[in-house]
């Protein structure tokens, strides 16, 4: 069920992504490739790279500024119009992390303290993990609420974290006896919402695992891509004829969703055109559909990343318009929590 939108908000739709490392297949699936779908469609779209968070682990410096300008171009070579969208890194719009304050101080400790990511990151180390690692769920939902946006395109990893935005938002609204916030929607959508390892099925696709060969890259070129694919985990069986037939079977059934996702298709389709099929025969496919869909976009990475201060120029342009977005409503919050604003 929708909740009625707050007045003066009108559908809008934010989304992130970290630059610490580079865009996998993960990301590209269960985010990137959504979140030009959404551009396409009309709706307001602003999306962030979200330097701020991706610091709360330790980051290189140099690293971190090559990744984000990496994940610039790959926003764009994936289709992102910086005209139509905007699209920046977080830490040149500060509303953010000022709205992070405030929600610093509305998000409760036991909150926090239940987010499985922290949980998964923190591991059995939690007192030596940075205090933006915990407080990271916060921000996140600044960058969301900084403009009262309405609609979360993510992956299904994200799902708790916008649970907690919701939160925040009606805590505020009833801390304040506003409506100011709305109750944002999580859109997860689409055959690839949560791309898994391929070494481990059971695991998700992910930049920070150690092992290079778990994930496809969006810097892979098509070599890399294909070996990748004919070393994935799988089974010895064929594929069967039905999605029920891959219950148990997470390796294929991650490479059944890959294929249904990059070729637009459902899993259903897949295995109704595969069925009976060895992965000697499903492999091949697979790595084909991922060349002929990626390379493009690494090509076309590799060609802006040539020209880093153009990068930079887009990513300044988008944080100005984002900036003009975010501002008034930050200003509004102050009002509200009862700040004074007298240096204008
Ligand atoms: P991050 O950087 O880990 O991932 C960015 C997006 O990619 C999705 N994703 C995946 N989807 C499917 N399968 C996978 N294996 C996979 N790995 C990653 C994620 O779900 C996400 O949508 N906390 C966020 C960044 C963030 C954000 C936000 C997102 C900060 N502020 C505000 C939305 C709105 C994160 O760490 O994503």
């Amino acid at each position: 069920m929708t909740t009625p939108l707050p007045a003066g908000v009108t559908p809008r739709i934010f989304s992130g992504i970290q630059p610490s490392g580079g865009l996998t297949l993960g990301n590209y699936l269960g985010a990137l490739k959504r979140f030009v779908e959404k551009q396409d469609e009309g709706i307001e779209t602003v999306y962030c790279l979200v330097d701020m968070h991706a610091i709360t682990v330790w980051q290189d410096p140099a690293k971190l500024r090559h990744a984000t300008r990496e994940a610039a171009a790959g926003f764009i070579a994936a289709g992102i119009d910086p005209a139509r969208s905007i699209l920046f890194n977080q830490s040149q719009v500060t509303a953010h992390v000022e709205l992070g304050w405030i929600f610093n101080c509305v998000a409760r400790m036991g909150w926090m303290g239940r987010m499985t990511q922290f949980k998964d990151k923190a591991g059995k180390n939690s007192e030596n993990v940075s205090l933006g690692l915990f407080a990271y769920p916060a921000l996140m939902a600044a960058d969301i609420l900084a403009y009262r946006a309405t609609m979360v395109p993510v992956g299904e990893d994200q799902k708790q974290h916008l649970e907690l935005c919701r939160d925040i938002a009606i805590k505020f609204n009833n801390d304040y006896k506003v409506d100011f916030f709305p109750v944002v929607e999580p859109i997860i959508e689409g055959a690839a919402t949560r791309v898994m390892s391929l070494r481990d099925g059971t695991k998700k696709m992910s930049k920070s695992d150690p092992s290079d060969q778990s994930r496809i890259n969006l810097t892979d070129d098509a070599d890399t891509i294909a070996a990748k694919i004919r070393k994935a985990k799988t089974d010895p069986e064929p594929l069967p004829d039905s999605l029920e037939g891959l219950k148990d079977r997470p390796e294929a059934r991650n490479l059944v969703n890959i294929y249904a996702a990059l070729a637009g298709a459902t899993p259903d389709a897949v295995v109704g055109e595969y069925a009976g099929a060895q992965f000697g025969k499903f492999k091949p496919a697979l790595a084909d559909l991922a060349v002929a869909k990626l390379s493009p976009i690494t090509t076309e990475m590799t060609r802006l990343m040539a020209d880093p201060a153009e990068i930079d120029r887009i990513l300044g342009a988008g944080a100005e318009r984002a900036e003009t977005l975010a501002r008034p409503v930050v200003e509004q919050v102050y009002d509200i929590v009862g700040m004074i604003r007298s240096r204008r």
